[in-house]
């Protein structure tokens, strides 16, 4: 329902979108910030609380961070949250260094009593930006919380070994589950190598995704609204020759807010023709192919991927992908791509749409198994939301291939 408001309010105020964004942030803060005045009748469990909010820090990084992952901060002194931050944009200051940042020059003093939540566990090596371990012993921050560990290679619980190790007192695996969905694609691409994959279509209450040869409409508008807030999140979306024939897609980011992914298109033999809108809209386009491609008639941010159209494809596809530091993945159809993924395993979460009309007959959609984590009604179309397995054995297993790796 509040989803469906939502839609309503942003078809007839789209242009004021970022600050009707940025007013429900500053509301939340507000909350938030009146939240700590009833801390201590609050059953909610502390730690949980103050890890909650780096959760909500974090998400406000969604679809800006990649290949990073969102991380949010806070810091605590005596029961009042004195600074707040999160990874608002890859190669930017991280969470730890903006919630030091925020802290008011009155409150300054209070930093070296104080206890630093985060949901990801601090870096402690230089990338793009100096480690936060380092940050964190120079403010002489005692006390220090985290949600999961970082399964980056060069990291992997080192962060936290070196904050022991000069006197920090360190607990982890608060809220462990939320943190680890939170921190999903990252910890997928780092210890998978391969971007995290995300299966998304529509289908008629009888099971069809379509009709051959001719662009059927299948959801209605507003889960139209929630497949572009998804795209929001990706780092890429994937469609196979045929879709892009019969629907002539832009595979743009048009109906929410923030950025577009790059484009995916699987064209062996270079079919789909070079007028068609997924390669004009802003953006690159990157063509799997077997072809060789006449490069002039095409746009210039179009890139041809030269690879054989095996069973290899998606394993290899996906390898080409990850090199390209693109981090997750949305394949929205049609079928035989789908059950090109799906044959092989090759996919962590789905999205499925599914109206209350009837098609009769049609392209099937494709059938899938998983662990059923959301369900929800968006007006006449049912969403429901699939795990590949159960992301509790999921995090173990990318603890695992961290640790072989
Ligand atoms: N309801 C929804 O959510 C939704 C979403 C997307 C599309 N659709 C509908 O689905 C229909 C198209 O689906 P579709 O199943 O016919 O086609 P498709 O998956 O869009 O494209 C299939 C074609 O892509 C190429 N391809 C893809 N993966 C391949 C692989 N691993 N190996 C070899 N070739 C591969 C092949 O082209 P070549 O034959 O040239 O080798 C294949 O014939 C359209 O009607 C569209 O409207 C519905």
């Amino acid at each position: 329902m509040l989803f469906i408001a939502f839609c309503k309010a942003l078809d007839e105020c789209q242009h004021c979108f970022h600050q009707w964004q940025h007013a429900a942030f500053s509301f939340l803060l507000a909350a938030q910030r009146g939240k700590q005045e009833c801390l201590y009748i609050c059953p909610m469990d502390a730690k949980e609380m103050y890890m909650r909010r780096c959760f909500e820090l974090a998400r406000l990084g969604e679809g800006f961070t990649a290949p990073n992952p969102m991380v949010g901060a806070v810091l605590v002194h005596n029961g009042r949250i004195i600074g707040e931050g999160y990874h608002a944009s890859y190669g930017q200051a991280h969470a730890e260094v903006n919630a030091v940042g925020s802290v008011q020059p009155d409150d300054k003093n209070l930093i070296p009593q104080s206890t630093l939540y985060v949901s990801l566990e601090p870096c402690c090596i230089h990338g793009r930006t100096p480690p936060c371990t380092s940050l964190i012993l120079q403010e002489k921050i005692p006390e220090v919380v985290v949600s999961v560990l970082d399964y980056t290679a060069e990291v992997r619980g080192k962060g936290l070994e070196l904050l022991r190790s000069e006197g920090v007192k360190v607990t982890a695996g608060v809220l462990a589950e939320e943190g680890a969905e939170l921190s999903i694609v990252r910890n997928t691409f780092v210890a998978k190598r391969r971007p995290f994959i995300a299966l998304k279509y529509a289908r008629s209450k009888d099971g069809f995704m379509g009709v051959r040869g001719r662009q059927v409409w299948i959801s209605n508008r507003y889960s139209r609204r929630l497949s572009h807030k998804l795209r929001n999140r990706f780092d890429a979306i994937l469609v196979g020759t045929n879709t892009a024939l019969t629907d002539d897609p832009s595979l743009d980011n048009r109906l929410w807010y923030g950025t577009s992914p790059a484009k995916v298109l699987l064209d062996r033999n270079l079919r789909v023709p070079p007028e068609s809108k997924l390669f004009h809209t802003p953006g690159k386009t990157l063509v799997v192919c077997e072809a060789m491609p006449d490069r002039h008639s095409y746009p210039e941010q179009v890139e041809f991927i030269r690879c054989a159209f095996d069973t290899e494809l998606p394993g290899s596809l996906l390898q080409n992908l990850a090199g390209r530091n693109i981090s997750s993945l949305l394949v929205e159809g049609g079928a035989v791509t789908l059950n090109h993924f799906i044959d092989q395993g090759l996919w962590d979460e789905a999205w499925i749409f599914t109206s209350n009309h009837r098609l009769g007959e049609g392209i099937q959609a494709p059938p899938l198994a998983g662990v059923e984590v959301s369900g929800f009604q968006l007006g006449s179309d049912r969403i429901t939301v699939l795990h590949a397995i159960s992301r509790r054995k999921f995090s173990a297993e990318i603890a695992r291939l961290s640790a072989c790796s």
